[in-house]
């Protein structure tokens, strides 16, 4: 299957799923509800779901068994976002082309909109139908480090303290690996906990190729503020410079950064090169993260 293909499915998969989710829920904070569709279904690439489903698809999980991370995760990051946009953070009034979840309902909607999202995560990893039973408390365990203290959070955290700061590069690699690397390696590790005789040297390779697509994806993301513009992008173009954030870009220069990108670009396809596996679909992702113009 080629990469449209694969991606068409993996959004229908998704968005059905996050839709039934949603939907299913009783009726009594009606607006918190829409606030957490509308952050949801508004738009996406659907990165995550992706990762999550070329991985395991390629370690012979079935689909059904990959829609609960998939799903999951998708949730994370959609809570991420809500809560990266707010006016204590980014303070960001555009994104995925419509105006940020704050904006088109309040402060207070958004803010619970991302904390419901990060339960609903949690609770379709309890629920979703899956065979064996047993490897939940994997997936749970993945998930909540990926997306807390040790993660996502933690990476928000260093990237607010980074601002008007001059860090080094290795502190910026480390928050950038903690604040978006984070949920791409729990896709690939989610997976990986799925499948059958994955073996220590493939699980290695795997999560290798996980970290170095992690962080590629944030320095593409920090080129992209720079060279792109708002309406591409469907949010602000120019946010960190605004911030003076604390971006390769900003470190090394834009040049510099793209060589970098370069070299992440040929260390993630090594990783790969490394797999008994069929590749294609993670070959044709890492492009696309290389490649993407939002
Ligand atoms: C944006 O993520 C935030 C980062 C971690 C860089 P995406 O670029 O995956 O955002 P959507 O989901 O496609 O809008
Ligand atoms: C956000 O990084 C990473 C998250 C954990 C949400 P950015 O602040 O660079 O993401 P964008 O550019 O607003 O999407
Ligand atoms: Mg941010
Ligand atoms: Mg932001
Ligand atoms: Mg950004």
């Amino acid at each position: 299957m080629n990469l449209n293909t694969f991606q068409k499915n993996t959004k229908q998969r998704v968005d059905s799923g996050l839709t039934d989710a949603i939907e299913s829920l009783p009726g009594h904070a009606d607006k918190l509800k829409q606030a957490m569709l509308y952050a949801l279904l508004i738009g996406g690439k659907r990165m995550r779901p992706f990762l999550v489903h070329a991985t395991g698809q390629m370690l012979n999980v079935s689909s059904e068994d990959l829609d609960g991370p998939a799903n999951a995760i998708e949730a994370i990051h959609a809570y991420s976002l809500i809560h990266d946009d707010l006016p204590a953070m980014d303070d960001d009034e555009l994104r995925r082309g419509h105006p940020t979840c704050h904006i088109q309902f309040d402060e207070a909607t958004a803010i619970l909109a991302g904390d419901a999202l990060q339960s609903l995560a949690f609770d379709i990893l309890c629920h979703y139908p899956l065979r064996q039973d047993s490897k939940r408390i994997a997936l749970i365990r993945i998930l909540s480090k990926a997306a807390g203290y040790n993660g996502m959070c933690g990476g928000q955290a260093m990237d607010l303290a980074a601002t008007d700061q001059q860090i080094s590069q290795k502190q910026l690699e480390q928050l950038h690996n903690k604040k978006t690397g984070a949920l791409l390696i729990a896709c690939v590790e989610m997976a990986i906990s799925l499948a059958d005789d994955v073996s220590p040297e493939n699980k290695q390779h795997l999560m290798q190729y996980a970290q170095t697509i992690g962080l590629a994806f944030q320095v593409q993301d920090d080129i992209l503020d720079v060279t792109s513009d708002s309406t591409t992008l469907g949010k602000p173009q120019g946010s960190d410079q605004a911030q003076n954030k604390s971006t390769y870009p900003a470190m090394l220069g834009l040049r510099q950064a793209q060589t970098y990108l370069d070299e992440l670009h040929q260390q993630a396809l090594q990783a790969l090169r490394a797999l008994p596996y069929n590749t294609q679909l993670l070959v044709s992702f890492t492009d696309f993260v290389i490649h993407r113009t939002y």
